[in-house]
């Protein structure tokens, strides 16, 4: 009964969307657990609600400060692995980009690239490198973002100073953290624009293999790729509801005792989730630990230090 109510409200939550920014539709529709469908509540506010309630696969309670497109973007994202034979509109990859630098990036510093691949050829062999994921050769644009210390470090060279600091573990974090505010950037760049992504792990699965595909310097390190196209409006994505907030936000100081009865309602919304996609009920907690389960879970990431290595990272 709790599943079926769900399955309703995730299959009504999406992609009747025109363009940016999409947001799951509320005009008209009521569930059995629903808050936003309140007839009574200002059409922008139930729009929140409803993209809130979509987001948790719960109702919402909490009062909402305001509400803007910004937020409707942010609310309404999923990853997208399947793509339209629709080329990307001249002038996307740069528009991406400012977005993209945009970020803030740790003082200034900059230590992230990215490599955009649109050669067939080139993406399929990254597609295997990835671990044999088709929507890497199916979307119009791969983007490759990289962890970039060898930029700054070819500076010092050219200036004569020191860069013993780039030799630090901390130094290599920097550049991740750059590379990945970075991309988010771009994800919702592309998301207001009514392109979607998906983000891609797997390309850490061979970092050393893609690398030389890319013909990367040594101290440049692929941190994800990311798939960029129009949705395929036939292979709908639906939103993916999120942990309780109750799991993720502390006040004051971290609460870990109140998380597992939490984690056990979302785990029954997951399950409901997955069963409206057509998936196994298996919840969040044990589709999670799998990824974990084992060394050979890692897909070649369990060598990644050694990869570093190779790569040019020190680690100190
Ligand atoms: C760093 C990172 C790596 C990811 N790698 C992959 C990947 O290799 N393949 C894939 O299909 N999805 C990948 N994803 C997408 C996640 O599976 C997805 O974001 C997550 O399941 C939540 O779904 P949503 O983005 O639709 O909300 C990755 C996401 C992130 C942030």
């Amino acid at each position: 009964m709790y599943h079926t109510a769900l399955a309703h409200l995730f299959r009504s939550s999406v992609n009747e969307q025109e363009h940016a920014p999409i947001h799951p539709p509320f005009a008209g529709e009521e569930t059995s657990m629903s808050t936003a469908a309140a007839p009574d509540l200002p059409a922008d506010i139930a729009k929140a609600m409803r993209a809130l309630e979509v987001r948790y696969g719960t109702p919402w309670s909490a009062p909402l400060p305001s509400w803007n497109d910004t937020l409707d973007t942010l609310l309404a994202h999923r990853s997208v692995r399947s793509y339209a034979h629709r080329p990307l509109p001249e002038g996307t990859l740069e528009t991406l980009i400012a977005a993209a630098q945009s970020a803030s990036t740790s003082s200034n510093l900059q230590t992230w690239s990215v490599v955009a691949i649109e050669n067939p050829e080139r993406k399929a062999r990254l597609a295997e490198l990835a671990g044999g994921q088709s929507h890497v050769r199916e979307a119009p644009l791969f983007l490759v973002w990289l962890a970039d210390l060898a930029r700054l470090e070819a500076a010092g060279a050219r200036s004569g100073a020191s860069v013993e600091g780039l030799h630090y573990l901390e130094t290599l974090v920097v550049g991740i953290i750059d590379a990945a505010l970075a991309a988010q950037n771009a994800v919702v760049a592309l998301e207001s624009l009514g392109m979607s992504t998906v983000y891609i792990g797997g390309i850490r699965n061979r970092p050393e293999q893609v690398a030389a595909e890319l013909g990367l310097p040594p101290r440049v390190l692929p941190v994800f790729g990311m798939c960029v196209g129009y949705p395929d409006e036939t292979r709908p994505a639906e939103v993916k509801p999120r942990l309780p907030q109750a799991v993720v936000l502390h006040r004051e100081q971290y609460d870990a005792p109140s998380q597992a009865a939490a984690i056990t309602q979302y785990d029954e919304i997951m399950s409901g989730f997955q069963t409206s996609q057509g998936l196994s009920a298996a919840g969040w907690t044990s589709r999670s630990l799998a990824r974990w389960r084992s060394r050979e879970s890692l897909h070649g990431r369990d060598r990644l230090r050694e990869a570093l290595n190779a790569l040019g990272f020190e680690l100190r």
